[in-house]
């Protein structure tokens, strides 16, 4: 059958499916579990958008490999001279407990209870940042920096409850609230977390004080200047009112037997709407919105890093709490974020980016107090050589990680669309046409839509267009399409020494093997930007 023009429209953007209309099951009572950790009392008649206290009511200690050692630790010690032992917390009371006028004593407060690292720290962006700007100086070491100070001492009777890692290969949630990630957040500010310093090579915990985002020479500045006033908003908003409500992190995997058979499904392939125009964090409300994550949640966010989860990380900076307690993706996991605030507004990309002002977030809250707001953090692979993503172990990776992702933990039968984009297809070098196909299939096997925001590439809107409206016309399934994949794939290892010569490009081999054409759609050179 031959594909006409109005086949290749994609569905209205109305009929996307988005929380909270979509879920057919309301949200069951918040319950604390032995997968799921909840740090504060849950209020008996529910969330009420107030200030909610720490469970228990007295600070529990743990020293233990599977919780995060807590600066306000008794354990959290310094060995002195005469064999002795000093608080390290204690140290951090006293420094904390006192003002701090400027950066050099904020830098002197720092290193006190990181003496190892006085000659390895340096302070440059974070000097740099103030010198930007006198009157943002005098403010913040009159107003925020205080409250920042407070906030982190009041750790021990915020953050009551050991803190467990969401641990590799177990599925674990970690529910808080604003108030008590705030905290948290003012710790990593002040670089207190003990034994997270030093960089080793294996270590599968990524960074969490914020040693890294202060330092750094001409070549970094720029970018962790604009992270720090988008650090510094966040502190800002959240001294004028504390937020009051919760957010949920989810480990989230993949277990063997529950993996698609890909090569035998039947599926149809989902809904999908493309656009040119719009991006995830602005358009993205209600859906399940994709962070394109280093398997090191966050990125490069306290480091040189500013693509798209970096951004994600510094316009929500709740999220980048989940480096205090996420081990390192491993293939069959994802990481779930439900509820973390809109703080700040920006403009540009990468080298362009700018801190523009305040973002009020008026997403609505679910009943348990969280934003309906849905991130989840899938990593990619990293292609150094692009040509291997078309090995099937490669391809069998990306459509399980993205099925991970897709597959949806809470408790709805009718789950909301997925507004992904070019997923591992910038500083993670793939294939736009194959990252595009991997996803709707997984989508279509997880019964989600795609939402695709193609990020102003309106070659690649008008081929996905087409190429999704010719595969849905001639009902090709799930099975069938990964055929098409493999087969594509085949081609070009095949052709491996000649790779540049093959010029054509995967939706022209599908097309072409449909017996249909991509029309007068644009050309578009091989896949990777
Ligand atoms: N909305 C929609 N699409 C976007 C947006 C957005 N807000 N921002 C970018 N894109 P990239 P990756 C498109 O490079 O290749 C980070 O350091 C745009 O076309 O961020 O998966 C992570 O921590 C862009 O080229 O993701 C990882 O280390 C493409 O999405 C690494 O980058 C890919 O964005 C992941 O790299």
């Amino acid at each position: 059958k031959t594909v006409e023009a109005e086949d290749y429209k994609s569905i209205d953007w109305d009929k996307l499916r988005r929380a909270p209309d979509c879920y057919v099951h309301f949200l069951p009572p918040l319950k604390y579990d032995r997968m799921h950790k909840v740090l504060f009392k849950v209020p008996p008649q529910g969330w009420s958008n107030s200030l909610v206290d720490p469970y228990p009511n007295m600070y529990r200690d743990t020293w233990e490999e599977a919780y995060v050692y807590m600066p306000c630790s008794n354990y959290n010690v310094i060995p002195s001279q005469h064999d002795q032992q000093v608080s390290r917390w204690k140290m951090i009371e006293d420094v904390l407990s006192e003002q701090i006028t400027s950066v050099f004593e904020l830098e002197e407060a720092v290193l006190s209870y990181n003496q190892h690292y006085t000659h390895r720290w340096d302070f440059n962006c974070l000097r740099q940042f103030f010198c930007q700007d006198l009157k943002r100086k005098d403010e913040f070491f009159t107003h925020t920096l205080p409250f920042i100070q407070k906030l982190a001492l009041s750790l021990p009777s915020l953050v009551t409850q050991p803190l467990p890692f969401l641990k590799q290969g177990h599925e674990s949630k970690l529910t808080i609230s604003q108030q008590q990630a705030a905290c948290l957040l003012a710790n990593a500010f002040f670089c207190t977390f003990p034994k997270r310093n030093a960089r080793m090579k294996y270590a599968i915990l990524p960074d969490i004080n914020f040693s890294n985002l202060y330092r750094g020479g001409p070549d970094d500045s720029m970018r962790k200047i604009e992270k720090l006033k988008c650090i510094v908003n966040y502190f800002n908003r959240i001294h004028k009112k504390m937020p009051t409500g919760i957010i949920t992190f989810t480990r989230h995997v993949l277990h063997q037997d529950l993996v698609p058979k890909w090569d035998e499904s039947t599926v149809k392939l989902t809904d999908l709407y493309v656009s040119s125009e719009g991006n995830i964090e602005d358009d993205g409300a209600g859906m399940l919105q994709a962070d394109f994550a280093n398997k090191y949640v966050g990125g490069g966010v306290l480091g040189r890093g500013l693509v798209q989860e970096e951004i994600r990380f510094a316009i929500c900076p709740e999220m980048i709490l989940s480096r205090l307690f996420t081990p390192v993706l491993q293939d069959h996991e994802v990481l779930i974020m439900t509820g973390c605030e809109r703080f700040n507004d920006y403009k540009g990309y990468s080298d362009t980016f700018q801190f523009t002002g305040d973002y009020v977030d008026e997403t609505p809250r679910d009943t348990w107090g969280r934003k309906n707001t849905e991130v989840v953090a899938m990593d990619a692979l990293f292609f150094r050589d692009p040509e291997t993503q078309y090995e099937k172990s490669k391809i069998l990776r990306e459509v399980n990680k993205a099925y991970c992702a897709f597959q949806g933990t809470e408790f709805s039968s009718y789950l909301p669309a997925v507004c992904t984009g070019n997923w591992g297809c910038g500083a993670f070098r793939g294939d736009k046409h194959l990252k595009a196909l991997i996803q709707l299939m997984a989508a279509s096997v997880a019964g989600r839509q795609v939402c695709y925001f193609t990020f102003d590439d309106k070659t690649l809107e008008s081929q996905l267009r087409r190429v999704h409206g010719m595969l849905r016309k001639l009902n090709i399934t799930v099975k069938e399409l990964f055929k098409l994949i493999l087969d594509y794939s085949s081609k070009v290892l095949r052709k491996r020494h000649h790779y540049w010569e093959t010029n054509e490009t995967l939706f022209e081999f599908i097309a072409s093997a449909l017996g249909e054409s991509l029309g007068d759609t644009p050309r578009q050179a091989h896949g990777y930007n």
